[in-house]
């Protein structure tokens, strides 16, 4: 057993990505791999008035504007990227940068800031890299399951006497990497611009996301510092509980109720059809009767001995409403 925990031990340390998140000594919240095709996602991860967007690229240790957006919906694209990138402009929140024909001269880094009130400038910078540590094994990857709407403690998943000094959490996508948080003894919480407001440290070795949604299953990496040296990293996979049936009993509920309520509108249908259909019956037969009865009001002159016999053959004549007309005529 220890020698197995040995053997998964060195493999996570052998498994060392060369991607960092402190890049040329800066803080990074995204690492995005290098393609034609790339989106720089960039979100206002608060609930802010914005006045103005910016999205730029440092390079040389300066600062280049790419695109400038003033709301509403003003937006100004510098030239020499106004053929080769997007900005969306389905929401005010959202300014993803979305490049077509990306080259090997868009690899660096990239600062989408927000202009906001009341939480100022928010910030959120972005690595474009060639190439790095953006797959992960499938071996000795810890599950966690959780359902959407609740919170999940992420954890060190193994068992140890040696205390975690610092730990850093990561979320892995095969195009992207974002930074969740860093949870060091003693120090503040360094937070991913993405995950801001919805994680904390629970301890060095801990932090919990709040309100997961579909779109935060996957794969997460822990990288660790331990007090006696030791670091490693090891991958954390988040999913939904695996037994989920196909529909969810939201839409049980909705097709259940739809076909209950098809299932009342149809019999109040075949109830009335059937009334309806009742009805002229006995309008039919209360015509039949009166044209009966109006014969056998002329026999009943005829042959006034032969009432109570002539009633007792009619077959109409139980049936209620011909019954009282039966006596109407009759009190006649
Ligand atoms: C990561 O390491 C590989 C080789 O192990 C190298 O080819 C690649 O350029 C490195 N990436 C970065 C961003 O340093
Ligand atoms: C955002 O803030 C506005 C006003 O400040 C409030 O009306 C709205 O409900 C908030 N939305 C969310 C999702 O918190
Ligand atoms: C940055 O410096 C490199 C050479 O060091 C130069 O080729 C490049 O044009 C410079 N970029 C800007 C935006 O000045
Ligand atoms: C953004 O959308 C608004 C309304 O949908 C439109 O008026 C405006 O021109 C758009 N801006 C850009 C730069 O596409
Ligand atoms: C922002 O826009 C991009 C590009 O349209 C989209 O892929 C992404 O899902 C959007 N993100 C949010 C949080 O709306
Ligand atoms: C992208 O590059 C291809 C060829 O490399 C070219 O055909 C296409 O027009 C380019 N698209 C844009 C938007 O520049
Ligand atoms: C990991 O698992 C996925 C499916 O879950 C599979 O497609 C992939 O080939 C596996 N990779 C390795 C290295 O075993
Ligand atoms: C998640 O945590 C927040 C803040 O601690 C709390 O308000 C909320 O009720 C929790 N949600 C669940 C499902 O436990
Ligand atoms: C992990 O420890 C090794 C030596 O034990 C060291 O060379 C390496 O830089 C450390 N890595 C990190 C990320 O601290």
């Amino acid at each position: 057993m220890n020698c197995l925990v040995f053997l998964v031990m060195a493999f996570l340390q052998s498994y060392q990505s060369n991607v960092s998140l402190m890049a040329e000594g800066k803080h990074v919240d995204s690492i995005v791999k290098l393609s034609s095709t790339m989106a720089l996602k960039c979100v206002c991860p608060m609930n802010a008035s914005i006045s103005q967007m910016v999205w730029e690229k440092e390079e040389n240790q300066t600062k280049q504007l790419i695109a400038a957006f003033r709301l509403p919906y003003d937006l100004h694209i510098e030239s020499n990227y106004k053929a080769r990138v997007l900005v969306t402009n389905f929401t005010s929140d959202n300014k993803t940068l979305i490049f077509s024909n990306a080259t090997e001269k868009d690899v660096g880094f990239y600062l989408c800031s927000f202009h906001t009130f009341p939480h100022g400038i928010l910030e959120k910078t972005i690595h474009v890299v060639q190439s790095g540590a953006f797959e992960f094994s499938n071996l000795s990857i810890h599950h966690l399951i959780t359902k959407p709407g609740e919170n999940v403690t992420f954890k060190y998943p193994f068992n140890s006497d040696v205390a975690v000094n610092q730990m850093t959490w990561e979320r892995v996508q095969p195009d992207c990497i974002d930074l969740i948080i860093q949870c060091a003894d003693s120090e503040m919480p360094i937070y991913g611009s993405d995950y801001q407001n919805r994680v904390d440290c629970i301890s060095e070795s801990s932090f919990v996301l709040l309100d997961v949604t579909a779109s935060d299953y996957g794969m997460y990496r822990f990288s660790y510092d331990k007090v006696n040296g030791e670091n490693g990293t090891g991958w954390i996979k988040l999913s939904s509980n695996n037994f989920e049936p196909l529909f969810t009993k939201l839409h049980i509920i909705f097709i259940g109720s739809g076909a209950f309520l098809i299932l009342i509108i149809l019999i109040i249908l075949i109830y009335r059809s059937f009334c309806v259909t009742k009805k002229r019956k006995r309008i039919k037969k209360m015509r039949d009767y009166k044209d009966t009865c109006r014969q056998s009001q002329h026999q009943y002159k005829n042959w006034a001995g032969q009432r109570s016999a002539n009633s007792s053959q009619n077959p109409t004549a139980t049936e209620d409403p011909i019954y009282a007309n039966w006596e109407q005529v009759m009190k006649k």
